[in-house]
């Protein structure tokens, strides 16, 4: 289903072909846990391409490719590259695809990716592209739910932070909006999710946006807080302005469902407390550590054979 598919936006990947991946991620999984060494990508060489920066998405696609005995090439200072001599992104992709079998692109440009998927012969997976998607990190946020509640479908799920600037909320939003959920919104006023992703999904989902945390924090079944993007803004007084409006502590998390869940794709600044980190509902570490599992699926079953 997948093979040779590049991933840009998370609607490049169908419900059918998540539920795929989550399958063979608990394959992969069980074979990091029993130590067992693969080799079906051996031969094959991932490009890492990263004009952000980046720990979690570079570091967990390289180890997933390295545990499936496949090689890395990668470009993560593209100071030290011909970008920086002026080398347009087509060029630099049309080379990259012939040096490999498929490439890994984060970019600060919304659209990036999907420029590359267009000069690429290889497939290429968007590690995020400005604000736009990051649809990878969606599918570890999916089946990080999925694996704790067995289910997506019946949840409420409370999103919380810069929605307007957030890349993986943007992807979540969508991906979400497949499934029967309730999706709370919240965020400062000048930080609600963009228009155009409202408009695509507020008919398959129940939505709603929220200033105030108090409002959903007793009743969600997952919380996902995210980092305000000081990056995307061009005005450091909005930045201000909304730096520490929320921070999760353990008075909020006290308020919580027994079995609710704290997800964050990370970095985290001072969104959640560190001694939040201590609360079986913190699940935001084990939500990182499954983007090595959910990577390795997804190169397997895009250039498996
Ligand atoms: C996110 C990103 O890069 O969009 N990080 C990640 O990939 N885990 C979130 C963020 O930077 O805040």
């Amino acid at each position: 289903m997948l093979e040779r598919k590049s991933i840009v936006s998370i609607e490049d990947v169908s419900t059918e072909e998540m539920f795929e991946i989550f399958r063979v991620t608990d394959e992969m999984q069980g074979s990091i846990d029993k130590k067992k060494r693969l080799t079906s990508m051996s031969g094959r060489i991932m490009s890492t391409l990263f004009y952000e920066p980046s720990t979690r998405t570079r570091m967990s696609f390289e180890a997933a490719m390295h545990r499936l005995g496949g090689s890395v090439i990668s470009m993560a200072e593209p100071k030290a590259s011909s970008a920086a001599k002026g080398e347009t992104l087509a060029d630099s992709i049309r080379m990259f695809s012939s040096y490999s079998d498929i490439i890994v692109i984060r970019h600060p440009l919304d659209g990036a990716a999907r420029l590359a998927a267009k000069f690429s012969s290889v497939p290429v997976i968007n590690g995020g592209d400005g604000s736009g998607q990051h649809p990878t990190q969606t599918l570890l946020d999916l089946y990080t739910i999925y694996h704790s509640f067995s289910s997506i479908d019946g949840l409420k799920i409370a999103i919380l932070g810069d929605l307007k600037y957030g890349r993986t909320v943007h992807s979540l939003v969508m991906a979400l909006s497949r499934f029967d959920v309730e999706i709370s919104l919240v965020s400062p006023p000048i930080l609600r999710i963009p228009d155009y992703i409202k408009s695509r999904v507020q008919d398959n989902v129940k939505l709603r946006e929220e200033t105030d945390l108090n409002e959903v924090l007793s009743n969600c079944d997952v919380l996902y807080v995210t980092r305000i993007q000081k990056e995307r803004f061009s005005d450091m007084n909005e930045y201000n302005s909304v730096i520490g409006t929320y921070s999760i502590d353990v008075s909020d998390v006290d308020k919580m469902k027994k079995n609710a869940m704290i997800l964050h794709p990370l970095p985290r600044v001072d969104e959640i407390k560190p001694t939040v980190d201590y609360d079986p509902r913190s699940a935001y570490f084990k939500q990182a550590a499954n983007g090595v599992p959910v990577r390795m699926a997804l190169i397997s079953l895009i250039l498996g054979d």
